[in-house]
């Protein structure tokens, strides 16, 4: 029997406990959380964003204040535990933060603060620019091409492109430009380049302007082949002189004939000779 009476009273007094701390954890305001409703912190000039503040516990009705770099932009009451929403537009660079909110009632003297939080500006990536130091390349050199996007947020992602087949794999780089180091092998690589770049601005890749790479033109194959009456200069270390036929013509005089072979690329198979004569001195 008294035993019982103590388990009865021992109950009571737990019951109660358990009531009072329940009471009291309705009444106090937990710290807010301030948090983008558009799920990232990242905007742009003149967007529209709304901030919403709420504490998960507390008896309501609560008032929520929303300060910016400590002063107070608006106030909304909540009848309930839901969160308040504050619509701001990003309009200037103060804009951009720090925000903190304030959850009050009448149970939480001097309110409770929510984690602080700033927006980062965006800005949308400018046309990179192709470019190269040499725009003149012949086989078997190498050349760098550079993009550099001028505007745009960083980092910037750059690829670069030959016709519409990526040839680079993707490079992220801060303030410099992406750069790729080609091997000029073959005719095919005389193609048209391109570059792309992209930032974090939403999905907005831009593509730059195309670049050509001229074939270094050491010869025309429009040299007169006569009229040379002695060993043309054979500038090009590349370039064959095949001495051939000798031809007599006087008894005093003869001729050799000797072709400059001048090739141009071997996919094409173009073969440029120059046919001069010249007076062969026999002493
Ligand atoms: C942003 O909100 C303002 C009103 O607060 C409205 O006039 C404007 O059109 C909105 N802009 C966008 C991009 O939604
Ligand atoms: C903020 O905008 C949302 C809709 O985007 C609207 O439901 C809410 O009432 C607005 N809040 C205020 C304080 O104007
Ligand atoms: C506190 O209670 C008074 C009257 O009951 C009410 O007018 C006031 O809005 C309450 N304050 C908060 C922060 O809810
Ligand atoms: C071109 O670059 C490759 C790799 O960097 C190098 O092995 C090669 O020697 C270079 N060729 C010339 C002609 O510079
Ligand atoms: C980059 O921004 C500057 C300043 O806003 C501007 O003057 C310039 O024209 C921009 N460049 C490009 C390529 O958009
Ligand atoms: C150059 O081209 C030849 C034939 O197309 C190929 O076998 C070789 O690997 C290429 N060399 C380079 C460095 O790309
Ligand atoms: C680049 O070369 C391609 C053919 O190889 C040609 O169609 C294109 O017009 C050229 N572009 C420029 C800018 O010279």
């Amino acid at each position: 029997m008294l035993f019982l009476m103590i388990l009865l009273f021992a109950y009571l007094q737990m019951s109660q406990q358990i009531q009072k701390t329940m009471v009291n954890s309705k009444e106090m305001l937990s710290n807010p959380r301030l948090k983008p409703v558009q799920g990232t912190l990242n905007v742009v000039m003149n967007q529209n964003v709304t901030l919403s503040c709420n504490s998960d516990s507390g008896s309501p009705p609560v008032r929520y204040t929303l300060f910016k770099h400590n002063q107070k932009v608006s106030t909304l009451n909540r009848p309930d535990l839901t969160p308040s929403l504050f619509n701001l537009t990003i309009n200037s660079a103060s804009d951009l933060g720090e925000y903190k909110c304030k959850a009050e009632n009448n149970n939480t003297s001097g309110g409770k603060y929510s984690n602080s939080l700033s927006f980062t500006l965006l800005e949308p990536i400018s046309k990179p620019v192709l470019s190269s130091p040499t725009s003149q390349a012949k086989k078997g050199q190498n050349v760098t091409l550079s993009c550099l996007s001028e505007n745009g947020s960083l980092p910037i992602t750059y690829i670069f492109f030959k016709g519409i087949q990526s040839i680079s794999s993707q490079v992220m780089m801060q303030k410099e430009a992406a750069e790729i180091v080609l091997f000029i092998n073959s005719s095919s690589d005389f193609g048209t380049y391109k570059c792309r770049a992209e930032n974090g601005f939403r999905r907005n890749a831009k593509y730059s302007n195309a670049f050509n790479f001229t074939l270094a033109e050491k010869f025309k194959c429009t040299r007169p082949s006569t009229g040379f009456t002695s060993t043309p200069n054979v500038e090009e270390p590349e370039d064959e002189v095949i001495y051939s036929e000798i031809v007599p013509v006087k008894p005093e005089e003869e001729y050799v004939n000797f072709s400059v072979l001048r090739r141009e690329d071997e996919k094409d198979k173009r073969v440029c000779a120059t046919v001069y004569s010249s007076v062969l001195s026999r002493d």
